[in-house]
């Protein structure tokens, strides 16, 4: 078993998602690589602090996250700090020849992005990914399956997105992921976008040109001091893409939406495929379930898949157990350390976000505020 040190720069919500992921290793059964946290830092010590409290491995606390990418013993980090810092810290950890996993959406906007990659190419045996867990759910393994078999046909129209919901409470005080200036012009874009794209990116999915409905629903949140703050970020975007496939050289017309303000939604992906030979559709609200529907010339039958934990890197969990959240992020750190161990992941769609595809996302949002701002069919730029 080979064991990667690494430093999480990052507290927060995620940074603590990874630790209890890599605190449980012990649950995947064939892999032969694991992380270990050494390091972490927090620029507030209170969070850092949760790490040495749960974690017998961290020999160093910081605030400060040079001090993290000058400890020699640290080969990789995961960072997840607010969008402003991605481009920064992102381009100090691969110069500082740290493995890197990214949260998204990989650099605040555009520019940001270009930034990390350029760090990326001029640092080309840096091992670097982005974080998005929904692809690991069994069902959407399925799915997975189902394209590269290209079980589908012709695809005569997709739909992915993340509806949220917690933002419907305009009670709710506004924190940074709901400020332009930590979070980005993309607003809901940077948030969820990324999520909703990764399995058309991997499937070989190409949105042409776009166009996009933007809304900004909720204008003024409480600030937490008694007052009310402008809420200027989009939270609301529906992307109508004609796409190609790369794999037939088809177009179909392909729809993301990305909502935080979705009612009678939690906090769900999904998707749908139609094809000329067959459907399939998922969301994380039933996440066991998978609907598929062949065309055979008989009766048109939605058919219902009840998935079990039939998880990409084998686990201890027998296959007629349910899948949750937790499993999923623990499956992309296994596609992770998997895929720098050995050079590629265990299945097509078993990878995380490569920076490509992360490039290919701004373009996207990027041709999306376009769209938004003059009502028109923009094109988006092929980053390759
Ligand atoms: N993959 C997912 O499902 C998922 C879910 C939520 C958030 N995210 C992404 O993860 C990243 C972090 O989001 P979060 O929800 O964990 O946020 P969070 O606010 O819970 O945590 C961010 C942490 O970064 C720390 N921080 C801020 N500035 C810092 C600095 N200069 N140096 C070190 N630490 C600093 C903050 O103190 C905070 O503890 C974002 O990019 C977000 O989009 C991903």
């Amino acid at each position: 078993m080979k064991t990667v040190k690494f430093g999480v720069i990052g507290c927060g919500l995620m940074g603590r998602e990874f630790a209890s992921a890599a605190a449980r290793w012990c649950h995947l059964a064939e892999i032969d690589v694991r992380p270990e946290i050494v390091a972490v830092c927090d620029s507030n010590p209170s969070v850092s602090a949760w790490f040495s409290e749960n974690l017998t491995t961290v020999r160093q606390i910081t605030s400060d996250y040079r001090e993290l990418l000058n400890n020699l013993e640290v080969e990789a980090v995961y960072i997840a700090v607010p969008h402003n810092l991605h481009a920064e810290i992102y381009c100090a950890a691969i110069t500082a020849g740290k493995h890197l996993m990214g949260e998204k959406p990989f650099g605040i906007d555009l520019d940001a992005n270009r930034k990390i990659n350029a760090a990326l190419a001029a640092n080309p045996e840096i091992f670097v990914r982005c974080s998005s867990e929904s692809p690991f759910f069994p069902a959407v393994q399925r799915i997975g399956q189902m394209l590269e078999a290209e079980a589908f046909g012709q695809i005569i129209e997709a739909e992915t997105g993340f509806l949220h919901s917690s933002d419907l409470n305009t009670e709710k005080p506004i924190n940074w992921k709901r400020m332009i200036e930590f979070n980005g012009e993309y607003g809901v874009m940077g948030d969820l976008g990324i999520h909703a794209c990764h399995l058309g990116f991997r499937a070989g999915w190409r949105p042409a040109n776009v166009r996009a409905i933007l809304a900004n629903i909720v204008k003024q949140r409480p600030d937490g001091r008694g007052g009310m703050a402008e809420c200027a970020t989009w939270d609301n975007a529906t992307l109508l893409c004609e796409t190609s496939d790369n794999s037939t050289n088809d177009s179909f017309p392909w729809t993301i939406r990305t909502h935080r303000i979705a009612p009678g939604q939690k906090n769900n992906w999904y998707i749908e495929i139609l094809g000329t030979k067959a459907s399939a559709r998922w969301s994380s609200v039933n996440p066991d379930i998978l609907h598929v529907m062949h065309v055979d010339g008989g009766e048109q039958l939605w058919g219902e898949i009840q998935t079990g934990y039939e998880s990409a890197y084998k686990t201890i969990t027998g296959g007629i157990f349910q899948f949750g959240f937790t499993d999923s992020i623990q499956q992309m750190w296994a596609a992770f350390l998997y895929e720098l161990r050995h050079g590629q992941a265990i299945n097509r769609f078993a990878g995380c976000v490569t920076p490509a595809e992360a490039a290919l996302s701004h373009e996207l949002f990027t041709a999306a505020l376009q769209s938004q701002q003059e009502s028109s069919v923009v094109k988006v730029r092929q980053s390759e």
